[in-house]
């Protein structure tokens, strides 16, 4: 693997899930393999999960990671090139980018989202001018407009669940992704990346369903069923996966009192003993009810869990790469 920005860079979505697996359960099985290799990890914005699993899994491979927290910490950057620099932006990226790709063997960047240019947002601008001006290998720990690491973690901990709980012969699961309410309004990251990911690894039912006017960006949910109406789709569900999300068509707005798209242990009575799924951080009673993250079909503290081994088999083919 040369770089890890979508599921483009990735050569067999399931060699990559098994690959996580081993790591899971032997966390130490390559601990020499980065031995001498730095990792850079740069965040843009706040990040818990993602900035923590990631040093770890780096550690369990004998690399070094180091965090720079770019947005609070370091120099303010401008990404547009050929721009007279007499305003607030105090460094380049075209000069800073050269010097991290010398001290690092790898780059972990996460970016953010404007909300307000689409086109500026989906061009991946930002991660794009690491990626001119490293030299080396870029992992995304979430861009303007996907969260890779995330995506591959929430198959890993399907294909975990499935291992561990087989459906019926022939039976693919069905995966619901389902928008939810928020207080403001969120990157679409999440959302896309994941049925970037659930299209691509095909080996699921998977159903995309939101309030009118919450489509995503057709790239990335061709081959998925789209229905409108919350309880038709959760009917059979084998898993369900909460987020909310902002307009991409009416860009970045979002959507409020839509209180009815909370997802309750109501809702999930016609679904198949569903667990369920976020990415976290959640707004409880707001997205998802408490009965329902404190409840026994929650799988959302594993899913978290797994970030270390979904981001640690990402290195590991990196560094083999
Ligand atoms: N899910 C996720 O990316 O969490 P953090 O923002 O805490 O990294």
């Amino acid at each position: 693997m040369k770089q890890f920005l979508s599921v483009h860079d990735v050569d067999d979505i399931d060699e990559l899930v098994k690959k996580a697996l081993v790591y899971k359960a032997d966390p130490y099985k390559e601990k020499s393999l980065g031995a001498g290799k730095r990792l850079g990890c740069l965040f843009l914005n706040p990040s818990m999960r993602t900035r923590l699993s990631i040093q770890i899994a780096a550690q369990n491979l004998g690399m070094e990671a180091i965090v720079f927290n770019v947005g609070a910490e370091g120099w303010t950057l401008e990404f547009e090139d050929g721009v007279v620099m007499n305003g607030t932006t105090v460094e380049h990226v075209k000069d800073a980018a050269p010097v991290l790709g010398n001290y690092f063997d790898i780059l972990a960047i996460r970016t953010f989202p404007s909300l307000q240019d689409r086109d500026e947002d989906y061009s991946e601008f930002f991660i794009k001018q690491f990626v001119k001006y490293a030299g080396i290998p870029i992992v995304s720990l979430e861009s303007a407009t996907l969260h890779p690491l995330q995506s591959l973690t929430d198959i890993i901990t399907i294909q975990e669940i499935l291992n561990s709980h087989p459906l019926g012969v022939g039976r693919n699961p069905k995966v619901v992704l389902t928008w939810a309410p928020h207080v403001k309004a969120l990157p679409q990251c999440v959302a896309n990346s994941f049925a970037q990911w659930m299209t691509a690894w095909g080996n699921t039912d998977f159903v995309i369903t939101h309030p009118e006017g919450f489509e995503l960006e057709e790239q990335f949910t061709r081959g998925a069923e789209i229905i409108y109406e919350q309880d038709k789709v959760l009917q059979n569900a084998d898993f369900v996966y909460v987020k909310n999300w902002s307009s991409y068509n009416d860009y970045g707005k979002t959507l409020m009192g839509a209180d009815e798209w909370m997802l309750t242990n109501k809702k999930l009575e016609q679904a198949n003993n569903a667990k369920i799924m976020h990415c976290l951080p959640v707004r409880r009673n707001i997205e998802i009810s408490d009965e329902i993250l404190d409840g026994a079909n929650s799988i959302i503290t594993q899913q978290a869990s797994n970030r270390v081994w979904g981001a640690q088999a990402v290195l590991s083919q990196i560094l083999n790469g």
